[in-house]
């Protein structure tokens, strides 16, 4: 029988509980960057789902903070997870009641994040050091939520007890249907590298169920070495997507080429203007747009000769029209000087 085009693991897709996904890729949650735009954006650029933000449940029932804004761009959104932070098992599981009403069918919840906000609360990474409360967390939101239920973890709190993979079984006995894991310990922020045999340690510690790796992608090929040295399902894509949605599409395609290529100029721009299309539908406030703006101007100029002196020209602006003029300029100028 000939051999069939090469297809990367990664781009096979993912049936959990009726909910499908046509590869393996996700655009990770992150905080004030993984916006309905952004999340738009790398769906259209290859991504197979896209995660929200970390919302808190107890905002989304009392209909405070920046839940509502995310909730209100539901109905358009497919293949999308809903990230949800919080530490009482009533809450979390009321909240996700809401979401299925909603018609959302797949709900993460975050127990990795590190800031100081979450841990007061005994939410995101404290969970990591409380696995009897993650358990009753995930218990709860199971007994209330018949959609893809997964779970985004940090190696574990600090270096002495990385304890991931007895997270990881107790979480799928309580009814998880999927792990993410983010190979650094809570200890360590964003220093040092995201720990591989760890991920392949938790990739063992749960068999059938499906282990999206994360930490440090920035490549394709950073793709396929995960991937390969974890033996994930899937991989969850955070920084390395910021400005840079095509890392997907080139990663589903495994192409060599895209592992040297800086995007090209005008796909930059063309991928601008999109955002800038749905900023102006999705976007809260203003100020929340000009923010949004500033970020992603920056992202998409990232690489790009003359690109510091721009940031630095862009982050001064405020008015949203004045900062998309200044970045088309820059965009559109930017092949010549390229050329040049
Ligand atoms: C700006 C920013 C915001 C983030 N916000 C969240 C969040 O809301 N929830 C979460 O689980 N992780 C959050 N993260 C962590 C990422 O999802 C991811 O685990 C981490 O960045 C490592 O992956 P990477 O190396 O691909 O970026 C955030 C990361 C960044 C950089």
């Amino acid at each position: 029988m000939p051999n069939g085009p090469f297809q990367p693991s990664w781009a096979r897709p993912l049936e959990i509980r009726g909910v499908r996904i046509p590869n393996r890729l996700v655009l990770a949650p992150m905080s004030g960057v993984s916006t309905p735009a952004a999340r738009s954006i790398a769906r259209d650029a290859g991504a197979g789902l896209a995660v929200t933000e970390a919302l808190s449940a107890r905002a989304l029932l009392a209909g405070r903070g920046p839940a509502p804004v995310a909730l209100a761009n539901l109905p358009v959104e497919e293949r999308l997870a809903v990230q949800l932070f919080g530490s009482e098992p009533e809450v979390l599981a009321d909240a996700c009641q809401q979401l299925a009403e909603r018609g959302v069918s797949w709900i993460d919840l975050n127990a990795g994040c590190p800031v100081k906000k979450f841990i007061r609360q005994g939410a995101g990474a404290a969970l990591l050091r409380d696995p009897s409360r993650l358990a009753r967390l995930v218990a709860a939101m199971r007994a209330r939520f018949d959609g893809v239920l997964s779970v985004k973890l940090r190696a574990g709190w600090d270096a002495s007890t990385r304890n991931a993979p007895d997270l990881a079984r107790r979480i799928v006995d309580e009814g998880a249907d999927l792990v993410a894991i983010h190979g650094r310990t809570r200890a360590q922020k964003y220093r040092g590298a995201s720990d591989r045999a760890l991920i392949r340690e938790v990739v063992r510690a749960v068999p059938g169920i499906p282990v999206l790796a994360n930490g440090d992608v920035v490549t394709p090929a950073d793709v396929a070495s995960l991937a390969r040295q974890t033996g994930a399902a899937g991989v969850m894509i955070g920084r390395g997507a910021i400005g840079n949605p095509w890392i997907f599409g080139s990663a589903l395609a495994g192409d060599p080429e895209a592992e040297t290529a800086l995007p090209d100029p005008a796909l930059r721009l063309r991928t601008l203007e999109r955002h800038v299309e749905l900023v102006n539908r999705t976007a809260a406030d203003p100020e929340a747009r000009t923010r949004e703006l500033r970020r992603y101007a920056a992202a998409y100029s990232r690489g790009l000769p003359g690109g510091r002196h721009f940031r630095v020209r862009a982050m001064a602006v405020r008015e949203p029209e004045d900062l998309v003029a200044l970045t088309r300029d820059f965009l559109s100028g930017a092949g010549s000087r390229e050329a040049a």
